[in-house]
């Protein structure tokens, strides 16, 4: 994977590194079938924008990823638009997945709207790769399956998935609702099943894939701020593991990136600021950040969202042809103390 070769390559399969993409022929092959062609259908009613104009993208065939296509939910802000970024850049075709609802029941505040996926759709494009967006909830498993299928069906196949949408929660345990419980378990939990779930299904007859989850730092350790988002972000990494053994037979190769403090509005807003220091009046993620630097062994408190795009394109790429399972932290060291 990674080398723009498969889609043209002789389709022997003995010499593709496990989750490099199948040969043209292939893969062809299995997005010709039925269900596909009825998903094509399906997707003007999921909000699915983009693409239509914009040829195969030719220019800059070398890149690293060209010929690819990256499916990335939560795509339209933060994390994931820059992670989108990065694979246009190296020449991928990209597909974003977002509820983009700015208020969604029992989330502390707002994600993001269709302006913003409209927004993150002009950038990708403006990079001259060719770009799907679809306005869907991850704790939807059909409106999943319709995207992806229409993804494969448009861009020839899918290569890469990153599970990447999420909420924050914070607050100390006794203080969440039961509702508020079962938002953030259904969104960051069930929702990565699904994704997972609707990516295998076009990935196993592929005998190829990658899929990348964006847990994070609080996966590895406790924290009594974010004690339920921390559950499910180790628990992240438990579907990631056991989905490296599910489906490594079928050379889909399935790992972890577990970034640290990023700044993108789930941790630069005012609920989170205003928990995380109650004694300042309007503290800004800046005085966070320096608040938290001391305390690692790097002078860092924070990362960008491209340091994480960075360490996601690298599990899609030829260099972790033969890594499936594993955790790669992002965290400025804060993980250096940590037994494993
Ligand atoms: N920002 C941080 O400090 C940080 C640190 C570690 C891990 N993470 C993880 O990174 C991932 C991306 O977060 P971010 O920081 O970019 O936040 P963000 O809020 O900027 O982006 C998240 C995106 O996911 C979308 N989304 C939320 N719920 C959704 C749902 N049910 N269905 C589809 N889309 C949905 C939002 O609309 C938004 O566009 C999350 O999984 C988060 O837990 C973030």
């Amino acid at each position: 994977m990674g080398n723009g070769g498969n889609r043209t390559d002789n389709g022997d399969a003995k010499n593709r590194a496990p989750g490099s993409g199948p040969a043209n022929v292939g893969r062809r092959a299995v997005i010709a079938g039925g269900a596909v062609a009825a998903a094509i259908a399906a997707p003007a009613a999921l909000g699915v924008a983009g693409a239509a104009a914009q040829p195969m993208n030719s220019e800059g065939a070398d890149k690293e990823f060209a010929g690819k296509s990256v499916f990335i939910t939560g795509g339209a802000r933060g994390i994931g638009l820059a992670t989108a970024k990065a694979f246009a850049e190296a020449g991928a075709d990209i597909a974003l997945f977002d509820v983009a609802t700015p208020s969604l029941a029992h989330v502390q505040y707002p994600l993001a709207s269709e302006q913003d996926l409209e927004r993150a759709r002009s950038e990708i494009e403006s990079l001259g790769v060719r770009c799907l967006t679809f306005k869907g909830d991850v704790r939807d498993l059909s409106a999943q399956r319709t995207a992806m299928e229409a993804v494969a069906a448009r861009f020839g196949g899918l290569d890469v998935v990153v599970v990447n949408a999420g909420i924050s929660q914070i607050g100390r345990m006794e203080e969440f609702s039961s509702e508020e419980i079962s938002t953030v378990f259904e969104i960051n939990v069930s929702g990565a099943v699904k994704t997972t779930q609707a990516a295998v299904s076009i990935m196993q007859p592929q005998n190829a894939g990658r899929i990348i989850y964006i847990s994070s730092a609080l996966g590895r350790m406790g924290n009594e701020l974010f004690p339920v988002y921390t559950s499910t972000k180790w628990a992240l990494i438990g579907i990631a593991k056991s989905a490296a053994l599910s489906y490594g037979r079928s050379n889909i190769l399935c790992n972890v990136v577990a970034p640290g403090l990023a700044d993108t509005p789930l941790a630069n807003n005012p609920v989170v600021l205003g928990r995380m220091m109650p004694n300042v009046e309007n503290p800004t993620f800046q005085m966070v950040s320096e608040m938290l630097e001391p305390g690692n062994p790097i002078p860092v408190g924070h990362v960008e969202p491209e340091d994480v795009a960075n360490a996601v394109k690298f599990f899609a790429s030829e260099s972790t042809s033969k890594v499936t399972g594993e955790v790669f932290d992002v965290s400025y060291g804060s993980l250096a103390r940590s037994i494993a």
